[in-house]
């Protein structure tokens, strides 16, 4: 599976069951997540069962089930940090969801002392992403969750400001908005609008309520990029609010 593929896979589980992630798993997310630690100069710390991963106290009125495993996002407390957490996270959440395992970004709903991992001077817990084994079918109470915050979905056009229509926008542009759609985002507030204009292709912030908005802005970014490159259009990106799309 394809992160691209991923992305229609990918939901925010909310209820796992009681196995624990095997150790080859557990290994390759480490791995995954050094390289992309070491990409992004970021700190995720892949807590394992062995690690004291079923430490980790997510809200009940939330979630359900044991997770053993979660991986934690650890960095100095800047909006540029969450943005590059956003985009460098959301590369481990989609490989994990190819690797048939639940992921749910989490902000808010997990408490902070639970998290056992030490922190540097001037270090945050930015967010967890528990990852574990799922259940065969999500329990009603994680399904409404989610149902009750989809339904906030913005229309793609609402993500868009360009010279024509969203309809008559190039393909690349039009699937890099329903990827980002697809995509998670905190309260799924889906706050990032992309700006095109003869300067290029921009993500932007128009109303920024909450510093999270910066990790939904570095995960959109990445969604965009993957399913312009589906429609055969690969470009980069360049970081902060304004950052262009530059097409390669
Ligand atoms: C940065 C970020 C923080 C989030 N924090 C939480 C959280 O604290 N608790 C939670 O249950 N879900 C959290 N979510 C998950 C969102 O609610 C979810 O992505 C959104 O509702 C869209 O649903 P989906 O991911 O299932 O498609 C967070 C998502 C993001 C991107």
């Amino acid at each position: 599976m394809t992160p691209y593929e991923a992305i229609d896979v990918r939901f925010s589980c909310r209820a796992f069951d009681d196995r624990p992630l095997g150790t080859a798993d557990l290994e390759e997310l480490k791995a995954l997540a050094e390289q992309l630690g070491q990409e992004g100069n970021l700190r995720f710390v892949v807590v394992g069962m062995a690690d004291g991963g079923a430490d980790l106290k997510l809200a009940a009125r939330m979630f359900t089930g044991d997770v053993s495993s979660y991986i934690a996002l650890i960095g100095p407390d800047d909006n540029a940090t969450r943005e590059r957490f956003g985009y460098f996270g959301e590369k481990l959440v989609l490989h994990a969801t190819a690797m048939a395992l639940g992921t749910c970004w989490v902000a808010g709903t997990f408490d902070r002392q639970s998290v056992k991992v030490p922190l540097a001077t001037g270090e945050v817990i930015h967010d967890v992403i528990p990852v574990g084994h799922m259940p065969a079918k999500q329990p009603f109470a994680q399904r409404t969750i989610r149902a009750a915050m989809r339904k906030r979905d913005k229309k793609p056009e609402a993500l868009y400001q360009g010279p024509t229509s969203l309809a008559e926008a190039p393909t690349w542009v039009r699937l890099g908005i329903e990827a980002v759609i697809k995509g998670p985002s905190a309260v799924n507030q889906q706050p990032v609008v992309f700006v095109q204009d003869q300067s290029g292709l921009r993500a932007t912030l128009p109303k920024v309520q909450r510093d999270i908005a910066y990790t939904d802005l570095g995960i959109a970014k990445l969604h965009f990029q993957l399913g312009a490159e589906a429609a055969g259009t690969c470009g980069t990106w360049g970081w902060g609010t304004e950052g262009v799309f530059a097409l390669q």
